[in-house]
Parts: C-alpha cells; sequence; structure tokens
C-alpha cells in the first residue's frame, strides 16, 4: 500500500477520479511541467501500474526544466525517503481503481485534490456518486476547501457541460478550469511536456485555464502546516530554556546546570501535552 502520511512540509496535490480515461494522467503530467517551468520543483508520483505518467517523463527531453519521478507502485523505500530534499510539490497520478482504505489515505493526507471530469451522462453520473462517497463515507470536510473539480475535454456549451456544470452548483463544489477538448494535450504528453511548453501561439485559448490551476495552488500551498526539523525543534527549545534559566538568575548558582534542568523541564512539559 501506497502510505502517503509523514509526507510534512511538502504540497501533497493528489488527481483522482474512478473513472478511468477521465484525464488524470494528462492534469498530473500538465501540472509537473508547469511546476518544473515556474517552481517549486515537482515529483510526479505515479501510482498507477500501468506507468503512463512515468512513460511521459521518460520522453521528457533533457533540455526541458526538472521534474522527478518516483514509481510509488513499485514495492520499495517509504515514499519519504525517496523525494528529493529540493522537491516542495509532490504530484499524485492515481489508478482509476482504488481500493477504499487506500483512498481514505489519499483524501485524508492530501493538501489539494484535483478531480477531472469529462461532460458526458455517464462521467457525470459516476463522478455524483464519487464526490458523494467522499462527502459521506471519508467524512471529506467541505470546509478545507481542498477539492475542486477541472472539466476535462469541454467542447463549449454542450448539453452535458451545462448539466456538469448545474450538477457542480448543486453540490457547493468549486470547478477552478475548463480544458478543452485539444491535440495540444496529446501533442504535450507524446514529447514529455506540457501545454505550458508549447509554443505559446497554438496554446493561447488553453493557458489561461492553466493559469488558473497554478494560482489556485498557490493559494493552497499557503496552507500546507510546516514542522521544524528534530534538530530545529531541540534548538528552539534550548533556546528558550536559556532565557528561562537566565529569569531565574540561574538557580543553584551554576549556569550550565540550570540550564539544562530548564530544558528537561520544557521536554517534559512538551511531551506530557503531546500525550495527553
Ligand atoms: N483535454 C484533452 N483533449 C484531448 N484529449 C485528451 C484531453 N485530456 C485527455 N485526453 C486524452 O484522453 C485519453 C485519456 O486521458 P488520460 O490518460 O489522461 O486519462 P486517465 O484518467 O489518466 O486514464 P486512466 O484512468 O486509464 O489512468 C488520452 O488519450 C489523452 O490523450
Ligand atoms: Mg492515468
Amino acid at each position: 500500500m501506497i502510505n502517503i502520511n509523514g509526507l510534512d512540509n511538502l504540497h501533497k496535490i493528489v488527481v483522482m477520479n474512478p473513472k478511468g480515461g477521465c484525464g488524470k494522467t494528462t492534469l498530473a503530467t500538465n501540472l509537473a511541467s508547469l511546476y518544473a517551468e515556474r517552481g517549486p520543483t515537482p515529483t510526479l508520483v505515479d501510482c498507477d501500474p500501468q506507468g503512463f505518467s512515468m512513460r511521459w517523463l521518460e520522453k521528457r527531453p533533457a533540455t526541458r526544466p526538472t521534474v522527478h519521478g518516483i514509481e510509488a507502485y513499485t514495492s520499495g523505500e517509504p515514499l519519504a525517503a525517496r523525494v528529493k530534499p529540493e522537491s516542495r510539490a509532490l504530484i499524485f497520478d492515481l489508478p482509476a481503481a482504488i481500493p477504499n482504505e487506500q483512498l481514505q489515505n489519499y483524501t485524508y493526507a492530501a493538501d489539494s485534490i484535483l478531480i477531472p471530469i469529462m461532460p458526458s451522462a455517464v462521467d457525470v453520473y459516476s463522478a455524483t456518486r464519487f464526490i458523494a462517497d467522499m462527502l459521506v463515507d471519508q467524512q471529506l470536510d467541505r470546509r478545507e476547501q481542498k477539492l475542486v473539480i477541472v472539466a476535462n475535454r469541454v467542447r463549449s456549451n454542450t448539453k452535458s457541460y451545462q448539466m456538469l456544470r448545474s450538477f457542480l452548483a448543486s453540490l457547493d463544489i468549486p470547478m477552478i478550469a475548463v480544458l478543452r477538448d485539444s491535440q495540444n494535450y496529446v501533442h504535450a504528453i507524446a514529447q514529455g511536456i506540457g501545454l505550458c511548453e508549447l509554443p505559446s501561439y497554438r496554446t493561447k485559448d488553453d493557458i489561461q485555464q492553466i493559469d488558473a490551476i497554478y494560482t489556485w495552488l498557490g493559494r493552497q500551498r499557503a496552507k500546507v502546516r510546516i514542522f521544524p526539523s528534530t534538530e530545529q525543534r531541540q534548538g528552539m527549545i534550548a533556546d528558550i530554556a536559556f532565557r528561562r534559566a537566565q529569569d531565574r538568575d540561574f538557580q543553584g548558582g551554576d549556569p550550565l546546570t540550570d540550564w539544562a534542568e530548564a530544558e528537561r523541564e520544557l521536554n517534559e512539559t512538551l511531551f506530557s501535552s503531546a500525550d495527553g
């Protein structure tokens, strides 16, 4: 099982939808290319044994900015040990079929969840069930606002697109971008690049939508909880302990002994409050 807990300080972006072929890999690879171009350095985490994201990465020209890749479906070290230190954004490309307990792990630990949906009756029906499951069974808290929709392969103003819009409005879930049905996506994926790396005259109708996703993700990133490392934490405790010992004029007369005592007290307080 792929466990995405414990990847603190990293922006965990999950692209999911159990409907096959709705555009998960297309969206994930485009996000990876976008982050490579604009930062922070991304890692594309392929969770699908079909390995399409990794194949995209293999085709990526060496001259393009770096996207790291992790084949998460191959057994190996925990993900945290496989992420390169310079990478701050993890983009998870999920397979269509995911066991329920694994879905829970993604839903809980993700900072941002993007669901690509195609505007067809079948896709909207299956998305309704999936999103309802997430809200009810997975207890996804809507107030966290971490789940959004990206409409994909849209030919504007068709009946099915209108149906998708009204369905989302009824659920009160934002649709942050509308990606056209365009050969640009097919050409980009075949070359190991993203839409933002194609010549701009070819993508002028699409790039605004890609920008909208980047902007939303930027806001989500600001919410990622930052935990200090163990060393940083011990350093902070030592500083506070020193001030505490100084304020009480170094009880017992020996500054070093009282500093150590103040540090022990602080650790005890923090440890017991974490327990309780
Ligand atoms: N906006 C788009 N315009 C044109 N073609 C698209 C678009 N998005 C995806 N496609 C094409 O649709 C097909 C399925 O897309 P993709 O592989 O991204 O779906 P997926 O959800 O990852 O599928 P799976 O569930 O099998 O993992 C691909 O051939 C892709 O090139
Ligand atoms: Mg895929």
